[in-house]
C-alpha cells in the first residue's frame, strides 16, 4: 500500500501540469538528477539530467551509455494535464448578490462531476519582470453549485451547458478574483501580465475500500503514469548501452498540438541534443532511434461493474489485475505486434500479469500521446496503462495494487534483459 499512499501525496502536490513538473523535478533532484535549461549547452558528460518546457518534462540517464550509435533509448511517456475547469481571462461578474468567476472546461471534463465540489485554484502567473510564478491555493474558494432537484423538470439529470452552467461562486456581493489570487501569492496584481489558472478539488486523495484496495483521487489520468514513470526511472539500474528516458507532455487532453505537447519537437530535440552533446552526429541519433522503444503510458478503462455492456466482452480488464496493453487496429493506440511483444517481455521480466484492452467497435475510442509521439520520433511505440474507473471525472478510482504492478512493469521496460 505504500506506493498507493505515495501516489496520493504526489497527486495532492500536483494540481496543474506545472506543479506535476515541479513535483517530478523535486523527486529527480533528490535522486541526483540535474536540471538543464534548453537555452544552455547540453552537458557533454554522461549523467542524469532533465529539461522542463512549461508543463512538460523530459528526463534521461545516460550513465550506462557509451555515447556511440550502438546505444538505444527506452522511453516511458505520459501526460501531465487532466481535464478540469479553467478561469476565463475576463471572469468577474456578479449575479443576484453573488460574486461569480467565469470558468470553462479544459479537455473532455466529465462536467457533472465538477458540481458541488469545494474547489481550490492553481496555475502560474507571468509577471512584468519576466518571471513565471506558480500559484497553488488548496483552500475551498470556488464552488459550482448544481440546480436544486425541485427546479429540474426531469428530476433525474440536467443537461449542462458549458457556457452558462459551470461558473463558480466565490464571494457575496462582488469582488475581483485575479487580484485576490495575486495577493495570496504575495504578488502585486498590477505586475501580473498573463495567467493560466485552473480549479482543483481540494478533498485529499484517499485509499478506500474495506482495506485500502482503491485509490480515490483526482487526475489519476494521467498522474498515475507520471508517478509510476518517475518511480520506474529512479529504480532503473541502467543496462549497458541503454538510456532510460521519461517523457511527460502537457496538452494531451486537447490534442497535443503546442510547443510542448507530444506533437511538438520537444522529445525529438532533447534526444538529438543528448547525442550531439556527447560528440555523436545526426546519423548516430537515427541509428539509436532505430533500436529504441517507447512505452506510451496512459490510464486504461477497467470493466465497469454497473456498465459491463459498454465494454468489449472478450477484453475484460480488472481493477487490481495489473497493467494493460492497449490495442486499436485503427491506431488510436500505437501498439503493433512488435511493441506488444516488447511490453509483454517487460511484464514477464518483472513477473507482473498483463491485461489486454480493446475498445468496443461500436463506441469511439479515445487516444493517447502514443501515435502522435511515434509519428514525431519514428520510434517503435506501444500504448500501455493501468486500469481505472470514472476516467475524466473530477474524482477517479484505481486499484492500489496496480500502482506497484504498473511501476514494476515500467521499471523492467526501462531496464530490459530480453532484447
Ligand atoms: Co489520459
Amino acid at each position: 500500500m505504500t506506493a498507493a499512499a505515495d501516489l496520493c501525496t504526489f497527486i495532492d502536490s500536483s494540481p496543474t501540469p506545472f506543479h506535476v513538473c515541479s513535483t517530478v523535478a523535486r523527486a529527480l533532484e533528490s535522486a541526483g538528477y540535474t536540471a538543464v535549461a534548453e537555452a544552455d549547452a547540453f552537458p557533454a558528460a554522461a549523467g542524469r539530467y532533465f529539461v522542463i518546457r512549461g508543463g512538460s518534462l523530459i528526463a534521461w540517464n545516460s550513465q550506462a551509455a557509451t555515447g556511440g550509435p550502438a546505444d538505444r533509448f527506452r522511453v516511458v511517456g505520459g501526460h501531465t494535464d487532466s481535464p478540469n475547469l479553467r478561469i476565463k481571462q475576463h471572469h468577474d461578474h456578479s449575479s443576484n448578490g453573488l460574486g461569480v468567476v467565469a470558468l470553462e472546461p479544459y479537455g473532455g471534463a466529465w462536467l457533472n462531476s465538477w458540481l458541488d465540489r469545494d474547489l481550490g485554484v492553481a496555475g502560474r502567473l507571468a509577471l512584468r519582470d519576466g518571471r513565471l510564478v506558480q500559484v497553488r491555493i488548496d483552500e475551498p474558494v470556488l464552488r459550482v453549485p448544481q440546480l436544486a432537484i425541485h427546479l429540474s423538470a426531469e428530476r433525474t439529470s440536467v443537461e449542462l451547458d458549458p457556457q452558462r452552467h459551470l461558473n463558480a461562486i466565490w464571494t457575496t456581493g462582488s469582488g475581483r478574483f485575479l487580484p485576490w489570487v495575486a495577493d495570496r501569492a504575495g504578488i502585486l496584481a498590477d505586475d501580473v501580465l498573463g495567467f493560466e489558472l485552473m480549479t482543483h478539488d481540494v478533498a485529499p486523495s484517499r485509499l478506500t475500500g474495506s482495506s485500502g484496495e482503491f485509490v480515490s483521487a483526482p487526475r489519476l489520468d494521467n498522474q498515475g503514469t507520471c508517478f509510476s514513470g518517475v518511480k520506474a526511472l529512479l529504480a532503473a539500474e541502467p543496462v549497458d548501452g541503454v538510456v532510460p528516458v521519461l517523457a511527460l507532455f502537457d496538452h494531451e487532453e486537447i490534442g497535443s498540438t503546442s510547443e510542448r505537447g507530444a506533437q511538438s519537437d520537444l522529445l525529438a530535440t532533447v534526444l538529438e541534443r543528448v547525442v550531439l552533446a556527447r560528440g555523436g552526429g545526426r546519423d548516430d541519433l537515427h541509428r539509436m532511434v532505430a533500436r529504441s522503444v517507447c512505452a506510451s503510458g496512459d490510464m486504461a478503462h477497467a470493466t465497469h461493474p454497473n456498465y459491463p455492456d459498454r465494454h468489449e466482452p472478450l477484453h475484460v480488464v480488472t481493477v487490481g489485475g495489473g497493467p494493460v496493453l492497449k490495442i486499436n487496429v485503427n491506431l488510436r493506440y500505437a501498439t503493433d505486434a512488435a511493441g506488444a511483444a516488447e511490453f509483454q517481455s517487460a511484464c514477464n521480466q518483472a513477473g507482473v500479469p498483463l491485461q489486454r484492452y480493446e475498445h468496443r467497435a461500436d463506441l469511439p475510442c479515445g487516444s493517447t500521446i502514443g501515435p502522435l509521439s511515434a509519428a514525431r520520433t519514428g520510434m517503435l511505440t506501444v500504448d500501455v496503462g493501468a486500469p481505472q474507473l470514472a476516467m475524466h471525472s473530477a474524482r477517479e478510482l484505481m486499484g492500489s495494487a496496480d500502482v506497484d504492478l504498473y511501476t514494476q512493469a515500467l521499471t523492467a521496460f526501462l531496464t530490459p534483459n530480453f532484447s
